[in-house]
């Protein structure tokens, strides 16, 4: 069968981690997708940096908007980073172009996903960003294909692998602040600014994609009322353990229906969660996600939210969504039929 073609930008933690998985699983990735995946092309910034993986059998591509003309490219693949900026750039050019996009950068995909998968739907492009949400968990399909046929009534979760593991290990160890984000970013859980990480906007952008998948609305980034944890201190988390709580930094959405327009609640702030609740137990970089359906009941999706081995997981299985044909729409409704909601006051409790 003919080869699904993909042009890499970015190889640093997440590309690194695709070329090892694609190299590894190469033979059961070809039998599952019913074809083989092959990188035909790559590029980064740094043509001369030692990223600890073979490179020689792709071409190298300086200008990376170049990879969205190329004839024998079928798929790019982003994994550089930015809401705007160059990746948005190659986005548009990829989906112009009628390539396959497949990104795992939810500060894009929260900004401008509608607008990509808008294009997406005109050039029957596929447009496919498993890897933007909760690392190795697949919830975005979770979401759109596995509640398709609920009414959600919240959506809540830990959403940032970096803040799950500096408060833990904070928890845990006694360690300081600065010490274990410092320790995230050497494990390559952080992003390239982990200010996006510990003023929770990374939970945010992700939560806003979360919310729109789950309850079939635009994407409201912008709503998101948005707290990190660069106010949690030492003292705080081992106050709350002597009543029976642990901190966490934890996203809630909730859609309220009453009345003409629906209302969109979306929220990430550090919350007090019981010992009892199924959150307290969720350590290190491990994100987790609940989902209440009124058929499914509640829904709990949990595994590694960050580093490069879950996230290639992610981007991969993408790529074979794709290459055996079977990339649905991005979000869970046609993009035509997405609500637009008025932000809702808040009132978040994860209750028990
Ligand atoms: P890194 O910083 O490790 O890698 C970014 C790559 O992009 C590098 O190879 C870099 O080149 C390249 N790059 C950056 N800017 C430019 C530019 N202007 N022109 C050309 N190349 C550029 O990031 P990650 O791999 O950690 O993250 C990549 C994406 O995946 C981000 O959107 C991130 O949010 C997302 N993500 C990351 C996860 C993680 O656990 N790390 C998990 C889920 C999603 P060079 O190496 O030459 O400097
Ligand atoms: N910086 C992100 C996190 C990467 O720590 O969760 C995964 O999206």
């Amino acid at each position: 069968a003919e080869p699904l073609r993909i042009a890499l930008a970015g190889l640093g933690t997440v590309g690194t981690g695709v070329i090892r998985l694609i190299e590894t699983n190469q033979a059961m990735i070809a039998a599952r997708a019913g074809r083989p995946i092959e990188i035909v092309a790559v590029s980064a910034r740094d043509r001369a940096k030692d990223r600890g993986v073979d490179l020689s059998a792709y071409a190298w591509v300086d200008d990376m908007q170049a990879m969205a003309k190329r004839a024998d490219v079928d798929i790019v693949v982003e994994l550089v980073g930015g809401s705007d900026g160059p990746a948005l750039t190659l986005a548009r050019a990829a989906l112009d172009a009628g390539k396959g996009f497949v990104t795992a950068n939810k500060a894009m995909v929260a900004h401008h996903g509608l607008e990509l998968a808008e294009l997406a739907a005109i050039k029957h492009a596929p447009f496919a960003f498993e890897a933007a949400v909760a690392g190795g968990i697949p919830v975005v399909k979770g979401l759109r294909e596995g509640t398709a046929a609920n009414a959600l009534n919240r959506i809540y979760g830990i959403l940032n692998g970096t803040c799950n593991y500096v408060l833990s290990e904070m928890e845990q160890t006694g360690a300081d602040f600065d010490e274990m984000l410092a320790a995230a970013q050497e494990k390559g859980y952080a992003e390239a600014d982990p200010a996006f990480d510990i003023e929770g906007v990374d939970a945010a952008h992700k939560l806003a994609i979360l919310a729109a998948i789950g309850f079939g609305t635009r994407i409201d980034f912008e709503a998101v009322r948005t707290e990190g944890i660069t106010q949690v201190r030492a003292s705080d988390i081992a106050q709350a353990d002597a009543l029976g709580y642990v901190v966490r930094l934890v996203g809630i959405a909730t859609l309220e229906e009453e009345g003409d327009a629906p209302r969109l609640l979306q929220r990430v702030r550090p919350c007090l969660v019981p010992f009892r609740h199924p959150l307290a137990a969720v350590t290190g970089p491990t994100n987790a996600v609940v989902a209440e359906g009124d058929f499914s009941g509640r829904l709990l999706f949990q595994g590694a939210g960050a580093g490069d081995k879950p996230t290639a997981s992610a981007v991969v299985a993408d790529l074979i969504e794709i290459a055996r044909g079977q990339s649905g729409a991005p979000f869970s409704v046609p993009v035509a039929t997405l609500q637009q909601c008025e932000p809702a006051d808040p009132g978040d409790r994860i209750g028990r």
